[in-house]
């Protein structure tokens, strides 16, 4: 299209200028050649002024055919997004849930990408203001264990309750607002710290923003930036560096005080001081709320109430941390090969 858009307007003028050559030279003569074809000198110069008066609008006209295209091509890729089929659907008449009271209760769950089975006969329950840290290796099926709380995937088989009731019949948009949610990879947008900070808040003061980040342990970085709260941080965050990021997600969920909160490996990627600096932001953050936390480095969960140990999507173990210790199975040796480190 670029390239027929661009041949469009220097074709355009040299037809244009041809047709006017072709036009003087055959009316030129007839005006000339003694009146014969009954043309006037002056009906022949209002002829080629009403005449140039034309080839703007033609010309408009290919350049609108043009749009169309781009239109119709870029009309294809939106509908792609919008058309997508829906996975998660919201009940008919959904239930308002206004606050979380009791419980998150995992009955029986089971859940399958396609034909792959991802998490089986998962039994669960996190009483409100209590922690429940997972733990597993890597591809374990942790983060899709979390992701199930969200209603980011509805569960395949079993049940997941909240208060007692099902999820899938709660209003979908009130209950993740009840939760706050950092994700192993950290959800940022190409915009200002503030604006990242605030995503989904729609009257956040600035005094609450900077509040957020100082219990995220991030208003110092912010303040070094070049523009404070105001600095873009590029896309996806690339300008920031990966604890600085994960701060960031952190600040967000304070800011947003859920009652839930769900944490995933927020620790993953940093050096011993940062992540010191993110570990104290989360034990801020998770004072006095129910939390699903998942973790690699196990002293961050010590003091869970419930560990949970997931291998190949099943609860092999489960208890306290000193409880696990006793029981010297797998959790042990995952905490012996991290001493040793
Ligand atoms: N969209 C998907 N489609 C198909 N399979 C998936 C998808 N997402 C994850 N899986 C698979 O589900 C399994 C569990 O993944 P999950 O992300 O829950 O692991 P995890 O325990 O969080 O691991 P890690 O500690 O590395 O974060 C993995 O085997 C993964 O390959
Ligand atoms: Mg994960």
């Amino acid at each position: 299209m670029q390239y027929r858009r661009d041949l469009a307007s220097p074709m355009s003028e040299f037809l244009g200028v041809l047709v006017l050559c072709g036009i003087l030279y055959f009316g030129g003569q007839l005006v000339l050649g003694g009146n014969a074809g009954g043309l006037t000198d002056k009906g022949f110069i209002m002829y080629i002024g009403i005449f140039t008066q034309i080839i703007s609008p033609a010309k408009a006209l290919s350049t609108s055919f043009y749009n169309m295209q781009k239109g119709t091509a870029a009309i294809a890729r939106i509908e792609e997004v919008l058309q997508a089929p829906v996975m998660v659907e919201e009940a008919a008449d959904p239930k308002p849930i206004g606050s979380f009271e009791h419980a998150i209760e995992f009955k029986n769950v089971g859940f399958a990408y396609d034909d792959v089975t991802i998490l089986k006969n998962i039994n669960l329950k996190i009483e409100k203001g209590k922690t429940l840290a997972l733990v597993g290796s890597s591809g374990a099926g942790k983060s899709t264990l979390a992701d199930l709380v969200p209603r980011f995937h509805d569960v395949s088989t079993g049940e997941l309750l909240i208060d007692g009731i099902n999820i899938k019949d709660y209003s979908l948009n009130q209950l993740r607002g009840l939760m706050g949610i950092v994700t192993q990879e950290p959800i940022l947008f190409n915009d200002t710290i503030a604006n990242n900070i605030t995503l989904g808040i729609d009257n956040a003061t600035p005094e609450a923003i900077e509040q957020a980040a100082k219990i995220a342990n991030a208003h110092n970085f912010i303040l070094q930036k070049e523009a404070g709260y105001q600095t873009n941080i590029g896309d996806r965050g690339g300008k920031l560096s990966g604890g600085e990021r994960q701060r960031m997600t952190i600040a967000r969920a304070v800011l947003k005080n859920p009652p839930i909160l769900i944490l995933d490996e927020a620790t993953s990627s940093l050096d011993t001081e940062s992540e010191r600096l993110v570990q104290d932001a989360i034990n801020n953050l998770m004072n006095n709320r129910t939390s699903l936390v998942i973790a690699h480095r196990l002293s961050t969960i010590r003091h869970a109430d419930e560990i949970i140990v997931l291998q190949k999507g099943e609860i092999v173990e489960r208890g306290t941390h000193d409880g696990l210790i006793a029981q010297n199975g797998f959790y042990k040796k995952l905490v012996d090969m991290q001493e040793v480190r």
